[in-house]
């Protein structure tokens, strides 16, 4: 098979990029090097035996930069991050769409089995908070743009107008199309603008006492070496006919986490133990968020990495 992955350098590319060089597929990957993270792709594809070639670039400005025929794309590549985004909602909007249409429109110019989008559990976060969509959350829910104007919903609104464009494209191009939802996907190549890193950064600065946002709030966090074999599996069951018509699949772990429990998990990883500092949650910021993996389980899918273990692995990678 031969895959393009678009944002390969970043956290959850990168670890796709690994899976599927493990299962012995030919990979491309473009990313522009925004967020770093380069270079360790540049050493996997020199490890890659020619099965890697990794192309930098912003295909949002240049879209011919996305060149021969693939059997399977992943469209990763975006703006993220609720602190980025808030600040920067027109390039959200624009990048995010401009990719998303930059790589349906070579799809349906050079034919492929099945896309991938990378989507978001932002996407029906509204409805969570309003009350009409189910926590633990299936994929089948209805998806809400909260305030319109507020600039954190610009990402919510690229991910459902991509979500829909991709369904679009399908029809006409006739592949498979895959929406993977993501929650909270997390590991050791993470920019500093997470809760994780956020926090594992905190206690490098040794802060006391120690400011957490939101504590009552949950979240459940999947490592993305998890998300990259999740990601593996899907594309089998795409190609040996299960999930043979594509569809919606929530990609995360199912075990919800207090922001208060993460806090004294990374307080136990790292031997800091400041006094809590606890404070109101972000604007917008929604109140629980557990995915229903039904399906992903379904298809023989578990994640193998305890959150106190990934939590270890990145605060060792950020000391190296
Ligand atoms: N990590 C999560 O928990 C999570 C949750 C929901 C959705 N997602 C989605 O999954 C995807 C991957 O997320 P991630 O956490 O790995 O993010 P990331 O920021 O680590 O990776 C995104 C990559 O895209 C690249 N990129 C951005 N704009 C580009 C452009 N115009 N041209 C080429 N490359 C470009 C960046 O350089 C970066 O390496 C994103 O689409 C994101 O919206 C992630």
């Amino acid at each position: 098979m031969r895959v393009l992955v678009t944002g390969g350098a970043g956290v959850i590319g990168f670890e796709l990029v690994r899976a599927l060089l493990e299962r012995r597929h030919e990979v491309v990957t473009i990313d522009s090097g925004i967020k770093g993270g380069y270079e360790d792709l540049e050493q996997l594809a020199a490890r890659s035996e020619g099965r890697l070639k990794s192309v930098r670039g912003d295909f949002a400005r240049d879209p011919r930069l996305l060149d021969g025929a693939f059997d399977a794309i992943f469209h990763f590549a975006a703006i993220v991050g609720v602190r980025y985004v808030s600040d920067h909602p027109y390039e959200t909007m624009a990048v995010n769409m401009r990719t998303t249409l930059a790589v349906l429109d070579h799809a349906l110019a050079t034919g492929c089995k099945a896309v991938f989008f990378a989507s978001s559990s932002e996407n029906y976060a509204a409805g969570v908070d309003r009350g009409y969509v189910p926590v633990p959350t299936p994929e089948n829910v209805v998806l809400t743009i909260d305030d319109v104007a507020l600039p954190r919903w610009s990402y919510a609104a690229s991910k459902i107008a991509g979500e829909s464009a991709l369904f679009g494209a399908a029809r006409a191009g006739g592949f498979a199309p895959v929406v993977v939802r993501f929650h909270n996907v997390y590991g050791p190549r993470m920019g500093p603008t997470h809760v994780i890193p956020e926090f594992l950064e905190r206690v490098r600065q040794r802060v006391d006492p120690f400011p957490v946002y939101g504590p009552e709030q949950t979240r459940s966090f999947l490592y993305a070496e998890d998300c990259g074999r999740a990601l593996a599996t899907v594309l089998d069951a795409v190609l040996d006919g299960r999930m043979a018509k594509g569809g919606l699949i929530n990609i995360g772990s199912s075990l919800e986490t207090r922001i208060s429990d993460l806090a004294q998990t990374v307080f136990d990883v790292t031997g800091f133990h400041p006094r809590v500092d606890p404070q109101p949650a972000p604007p917008g910021s929604v109140a629980r968020r557990v995915p229903d993996t039904t399906k992903l389980k379904s298809l023989g899918f578990a994640p193998s990495t305890l959150l106190r273990d990934g939590l270890a692995a990145c605060w060792r990678e950020g000391r190296r």
